[in-house]
């Protein structure tokens, strides 16, 4: 095999084909190649400016870097294995188009700091992308949370029936995740967007560059600064992803949540033909298919964290190869999120809500128990515990007579607690539960469209 064009110099023959199967990283890095191009131009004009190379040379790399990089979008660009990676790359092919001259361009740099700011520059557009997108989804979930601000179904706790709440309430807690998930991507955003170029290998160059010039070029707040922290902190990506896996997690419970809601067991809602899929042996099937790949993605952005901490934890200052298997999994993670969400965004917004079945979910598990023993604390001044006690008798009462706690006659519930009077009726109803907890943050119908209107000057 031929020696290395780009590093060859003190080598006498090139790499064994298994050394440049592992070695090589252009099939994922060359994701950078708009990122590379950019840094390379900010780092060519710099050059520049500081009088460290020719204007005609700076001129002459940056319209090779322009060319190429019109190849590359225009699909007419050959990426080759034995270059390693997109830095290369796209350095070799500068040579090709404007000569000797292209070699100028490495001065005062090396891969270390520019993959480092390729990499920051990739996740930094990735955040505003998955923002974007994040916003979407809270406008789909806000959407339906207005159109049913009063549609009541069971709250769960330990999946069993709880409380009747309003549907808007429960679709908006999803909201308030989605929020947070943004502010983590907008605090970790912070923390990427500072510059490592210039950096060098690790040390610093001794040549008069000028780090706040390319750091503001790229739209960096600052330049990084320490240069064997510039070329070795991946925390940066760590974060990414941490942020990304948190927001995973919060996609796959609402993802579980339609899956359940969706099962002919509750029907509360159905996904049309555009988010469901049949079974190749049982006709009768309509899958959730989506909504479960959603809940899978889940693995995978984990999966890619976790990774990446692996790869970190014991790599001595400041760089090493290890490094190259920083990327895949924020490529892979970055992807797999984007596509959650506009799954889930999608899907929020095909449901089909089936108030009925919600309302006949209501039927069982004595939803407003909890209504009565507040009854017996507010109107017969009892302490609560011994409101608990009486209602879980009353219950035990409808229990054996399979009726519901509004279906139990006034003597029947006087047996248990003789103070209690027909108005007790009065709170029974799942209409009258919800329209009660208007507590700051609750369910109630009125407490929703605040929380919509709320939710739509923060968010929107
Ligand atoms: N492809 C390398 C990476 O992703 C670029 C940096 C290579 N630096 C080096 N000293 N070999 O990390």
């Amino acid at each position: 095999m031929a020696k290395n064009e780009m590093w060859g110099g003190r080598f006498d023959a090139g790499p064994s084909a298994i050394m440049e199967r592992i070695n090589t990283s252009v099939y994922f890095d060359r994701h950078l190649f708009a990122q590379d191009i950019a840094g390379s131009k900010a780092h060519a004009q710099m050059l520049v400016a500081q009088g460290i190379i020719e204007t005609a040379d700076g001129d002459a790399i940056q319209q090779g870097l322009d060319q190429i990089l019109a190849e590359i979008e225009g699909g007419n660009f050959e990426f080759k294995s034995a270059l390693e990676d997109i830095h290369l790359n796209i350095e070799s092919r500068l040579r090709e188009l404007i000569g000797d001259k292209a070699g100028r361009l490495h001065t005062g740099r090396s891969r270390n700091d520019q993959v480092a700011t390729d990499f920051r520059l990739w996740v930094r557009d990735a955040i505003d992308a998955l923002d974007t997108q994040l916003q979407s989804l809270q406008v789909a979930l806000i959407d339906v949370s207005e159109r049913h601000f009063d549609t009541l179904l069971p709250g769960f706790t330990h999946l069993q029936p709880a409380q009747p709440v309003t549907f808007g309430h429960h679709l908006l807690a999803y909201v308030e995740m989605v929020g947070r998930d943004r502010d983590r991507f907008a605090d970790c955003r912070k923390r990427v967007n500072e510059c490592p170029l210039g950096a060098a290998a690790l040390a610093g160059t001794s040549f008069p560059i000028d780090r706040d010039a390319t750091a503001s070029a790229l739209g960096f707040d600052r330049p990084m600064r320490n240069s064997m922290d510039a070329v070795s902190a991946r925390d940066f990506a760590i974060e990414f992803l941490s942020a990304a896996s948190i927001s995973a997690v919060h996609l796959s419970r609402f993802a579980e949540e339609i899956i359940l809601w969706n099962s002919p067991q509750f029907g509360f809602i159905s996904l049309s033909d555009a988010f469901s899929t049949g079974s190749s042996i049982m006709p009768q099937k309509r899958n959730p298919d989506a909504a479960e790949l959603v809940r899978g993605k889940s693995g995978r952005i984990l999966g890619a964290l976790h990774g990446l901490m692996v790869v970190m934890k014991g790599l001595p200052l400041a760089y090493a190869k290890d490094l190259q298997e920083d990327k895949e999994p924020v490529f892979d993670a970055a992807d797999s999120l984007s596509l959650a969400i506009a799954a889930l965004a999608g899907m929020a917004s095909d449901m089909k809500i089936n108030k009925r079945a919600m309302l006949a979910s209501l039927a069982s598990g004595f939803p407003t128990a909890t209504d009565l023993a507040d009854w017996l604390v507010r109107v017969l001044g009892l302490p609560f515990r011994d409101a608990h006690h009486a209602t879980g008798q009353i219950v035990g009462l409808a229990e054996k007579k399979g009726c519901s706690l509004m279906d139990l006659s006034l003597e029947e519930m006087q047996t248990v607690e003789n103070g209690i009077t027909e108005d007790i009726y009065s709170v029974l109803t799942n209409e009258a539960s919800t329209a009660s907890r208007a507590s700051f943050g609750g369910t109630s119908p009125e407490c929703v469209l605040e929380a919509v209107a709320k939710a739509k000057e923060r968010y929107l």
